[in-house]
């Protein structure tokens, strides 16, 4: 995969997945799956460091975790977040941050909304640096966007965002990820564009899907927004094996002959 298969997926009809990553454990098994990308999102401050948002994301946190999903899956086209403000200061420091996340081996990077980011994602593009980008529901805004709500829903909002999708577009990006927004306005920014859309809580229509890894694999109990399916019971069958070990060891069950070294 690379940046021109997304456009040519996108032309050929052919739906786009992507799955967060953060460890390289989960990388290796996603290595022998068919998913087209990984995104090393700044979700990973809430589902494995525990905070409440993604505001807490730092460059070094998601460089680590970019590090270790590219030793696990390093066939994949690895995406890597840009966390809350590390784009949206020098210009030099604001490529420090880009350089980070490619030197940790990710192949793009991603960053939230379109406003006062064009001329970087210019930049970063003409700098060797490829650009996903990501609309709607961004949480680094969610102060401003007065919290986690459904975006784009009255028409002024979502010519809005379709005028950010095309401007992203035209500044060299080569994906946009489109996030909690009604599926009509999705479709309509999926046909508007030549470049493809990836959709989460953004309906059937757009050129791809992303999830969170935890939420798909249902390890993630707290938390279940509506557009979330989970394809397997983590959590269930996690905690069952930790009772089963748990048994053994109390009953004398394991350590058995068989883990057992004899001289
Ligand atoms: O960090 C993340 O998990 C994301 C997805 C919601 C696309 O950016």
């Amino acid at each position: 995969m690379n940046i021109f298969d997304f456009t040519l997926m996108k032309q050929r009809n052919e739906k786009i997945t992507m799955i967060t990553c953060y460890d390289y454990t989960s990388a290796r098994m996603l290595t022998g799956t068919p998913v087209d990308c990984l995104l090393v999102g700044d979700s990973v401050a809430m589902t494995m460091h525990g905070y409440k948002d993604t505001l807490s994301a730092t460059i070094e946190m998601i460089a680590l975790h970019t590090s270790a999903v590219c030793r696990g899956a390093g066939d994949k086209f690895i995406i890597a977040d840009l966390p809350f403000l590390s784009y949206r200061k020098s210009l030099s420091e604001n490529v420090t941050a880009a350089q980070m996340l490619m030197q940790a081996g990710a192949k793009a990077v991603k960053l939230e909304n379109a406003a006062g980011n064009l001329e970087l994602i210019r930049h970063l593009t003409e700098s060797g640096i490829p650009v996903m980008g990501h609309l709607g529901l961004t949480m680094q805004l969610m102060h401003t966007l007065g919290g986690l709500k459904v975006q784009g829903k009255n028409q002024q909002a979502a010519e809005r965002m379709k005028q950010d999708a095309l401007a992203l577009q035209e500044a060299g990006c080569f994906a946009v990820v489109l996030e909690c927004i009604p599926n009509a306005l999705a479709t309509d920014i999926t046909q508007s564009l030549l470049i493809p859309t990836i959709g989460i809580g953004a309906g059937p229509h757009t050129d791809g899907q992303v999830l969170v890894y935890q939420d798909l694999l249902g390890f993630n109990i707290d938390f279940k927004p509506k557009f979330v399916k989970s394809f397997h019971d983590g959590y269930a069958h996690v905690t069952n094996s930790i009772d089963e070990y748990v048994k053994a060891v109390r009953t004398g069950g394991f350590p058995s002959d068989e883990h057992c070294y004899k001289s």
